[in-house]
C-alpha cells in the first residue's frame, strides 16, 4: 500500500544533524551581530595549509579534471591512500580496497548501506556521533545503544557489549578517538574488543578520522590491525576533514574487502559519482605530505584542551573527564539540572541538557550542544576548536552563568 503523505516516512523520519543546527544557530546569530561564542562547531579553525591548497589551484587549472573521473576516485589518490594507511596505521591493502567518498560522513552512509539487510543490529558505543544512527536507519538496520558514562571514561567493555549483542547484530561500530566524547581507547581494550567481535563473527566498522589527534602521547590504535582476527570483516573509515583543516573540501574514504568496495561504488556511481577532482588533488597533497601542521594545531588543541577542561570543572555541578583525543570535552551536567538560573523573562529550572543549552544560548549566548544529541541527557559537548581568546570568553561566561561553586 503506498503512504499518502508528502514526504516519504523514511526520510520523514531523519532528524536534523543537531550538531549541524547549533552551529547554524550560533552562525546566524554571529552574522546579525550578536556577540556568540560558539563551542559547537566540529572543525578545526585553522585554514587547509598553503600546500594542500596549490595543489588544488594546480588542478583546477588541468582540462582533464573538467571532467568525469571514475566514481570510486582518482586512481593516484587511491594508491596514495592505501600507502598512509600503512604508514599511520601498520594497514596493508590494495588501492582497490579504498573508495574515495564525498567526506566521511559519505563513507559511514555507504558502509552501512552496503553492510546491513533490514533488520540486521548494529551495537553503537553510547554517547555516539549523531550521524551513525540515521545512516543506519536509513540502511534499514538497528542501532543498538551501548552506553558507558563518565565513570568508566566513556569507554564500553567487552562485557557490555556482549549483554547487547543478539542472533541479530551483525556490525560493531568503533570510534575511537571519540566525537563527542574525546575518548581514546587503550590498545589492550582495542585488542580486546576486536577478538570478542572476531569470535562472534561480527563486522566492525571503525572510524578513524581522528586518528591523528590524540594528546599526552596516548597512541591512536587501529582495531583493523590490534585485532588480525577480524580478517576481512573490516571497514575503515578516514578522511582529511580533521587532520589536515580540510572540513570544507568534502573528501573521505572507505577501506574494505575487494568485493563491499565493488557494491560500494556501484551504489555511489549511481548516487553522487565522483567527489570534485579538485578536492581529490588536495586531499592527495594532503595524505602524500607531511604531519607537521596537525602536530601544530594539536599543540593549540591541547592548551585549549586544558583550559576548558580545568574551568568546566571549576563549576559547582559539572564533572568533565580529560579527553585524550579529537577536539572535544564532554561534560556532564546532571547535577546542574533542576537547579534555578536567571532566564531572560524570570528564573528557569532546567530539567534536561537541551533545556541547559537552550537557557545558555539565549542569557550568554554561548552554543554547546546538548547530550540529547549523542544519546542520553544529562551531558553538553563542547568543541576546543576555536580560538584562545574565544575560548577564554565563552568559558568565563559560563562560570559566571552557572556559578563557580569550587
Ligand atoms: C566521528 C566522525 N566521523 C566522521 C565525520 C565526518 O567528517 P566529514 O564528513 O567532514 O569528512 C565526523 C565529522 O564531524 C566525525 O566527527
Amino acid at each position: 500500500m503506498s503512504s499518502t503523505g508528502r514526504i516519504s516516512e523514511r526520510i520523514a523520519s531523519i532528524a536534523e544533524s543537531a550538531t549541524l543546527a547549533v552551529d547554524a544557530k550560533a552562525k546566524a546569530l554571529k552574522a546579525a551581530g550578536r556577540p556568540v561564542i560558539g563551542f559547537g562547531a566540529g572543525e578545526p579553525d585553522f585554514p587547509t595549509p598553503d600546500y594542500i591548497v596549490d595543489a588544488a589551484v594546480d588542478a583546477a587549472r588541468q582540462p582533464r579534471f573538467h571532467r568525469y573521473s571514475p566514481a570510486g576516485g582518482l586512481p593516484e589518490l587511491k594508491k596514495a591512500i592505501a600507502a598512509k594507511t600503512l604508514r599511520d596505521s601498520g594497514y596493508a591493502v590494495d588501492p582497490a580496497q579504498v573508495l574515495v567518498t564525498n567526506g566521511g560522513k559519505q563513507a559511514v552512509y555507504e558502509s552501512f548501506a552496503t553492510l546491513l539487510n533490514p533488520g540486521d543490529e548494529v551495537l553503537v558505543p553510547t554517547p555516539y556521533w549523531t550521524t551513525y544512527p540515521e545512516a543506519i536507519r536509513l540502511a534499514g538496520g538497528v542501532p543498538v545503544e551501548v552506553f558507558a558514562g563518565p565513570e568508566r571514561g566513556y569507554l564500553v567493555s567487552v562485557e557490555q557489549l556482549e549483554a547487547a549483542r543478539t542472533e541479530a547484530t551483525k556490525v560493531l561500530l568503533f570510534v575511537s578517538p571519540s566525537n563527542p566524547t574525546g575518548a581514546v581507547y587503550p590498545a589492550e581494550q582495542v585488542a580486546e574488543i576486536g577478538r570478542w567481535a572476531a569470535e562472534n563473527g561480527l563486522w566492525v566498522v571503525t572510524d578513524e578520522i581522528y586518528e591523528h589527534l590524540t594528546y599526552d602521547g596516548v597512541p591512536f590504535t587501529s582495531i583493523a590491525t590490534a585485532a588480525p582476527e577480524l580478517g576481512d570483516k573490516v571497514v575503515v573509515l578516514n578522511g582529511v576533514a580533521k587532520t589536515y583543516a580540510m572540513t570544507g573540501w568534502r573528501v573521505g574514504w572507505m577501506i574494505a574487502a575487494a568485493d563491499v568496495i565493488k557494491a560500494a561504488t556501484n551504489l555511489q556511481s549511481h548516487l553522487s559519482s565522483n567527489v570534485s577532482n579538485v578536492s581529490q588533488m588536495a586531499a592527495l597533497a594532503a595524505v602524500s605530505g607531511p604531519l607537521t601542521a596537525v602536530d601544530e594545531m594539536k599543540q593549540a588543541f591541547d592548551r585549549r584542551r586544558r583550559a576548558m577542561v580545568s574551568a568546566l570543572n571549576s563549576i559547582d555541578g559539572v564533572e568533565c573527564p580529560m579527553p585524550e583525543g579529537a577536539f572535544y570535552a564532554y561534560a556532564d551536567v546532571r547535577g546542574l539540572l533542576g537547579r534555578e538560573f536567571p532566564g531572560k523573562d524570570g528564573p528557569v529550572r532546567p530539567q534536561t541538557s537541551a533545556e541547559l543549552a537552550a537557557l545558555i544560548l539565549d542569557t550568554v549566548e554561548v552554543a554547546v550542544v546538548p547530550g540529547e544529541a549523542f544519546g542520553p541527557s544529562g551531558y553538553l559537548r563542547l568543541s576546543y576548536a576555536l580560538g584562545d581568546d574565544d575560548l577564554a570568553t565563552g568559558m568565563e561566561r559560563l562560570q559566571d552563568f552557572l556559578g563557580k561553586g569550587r
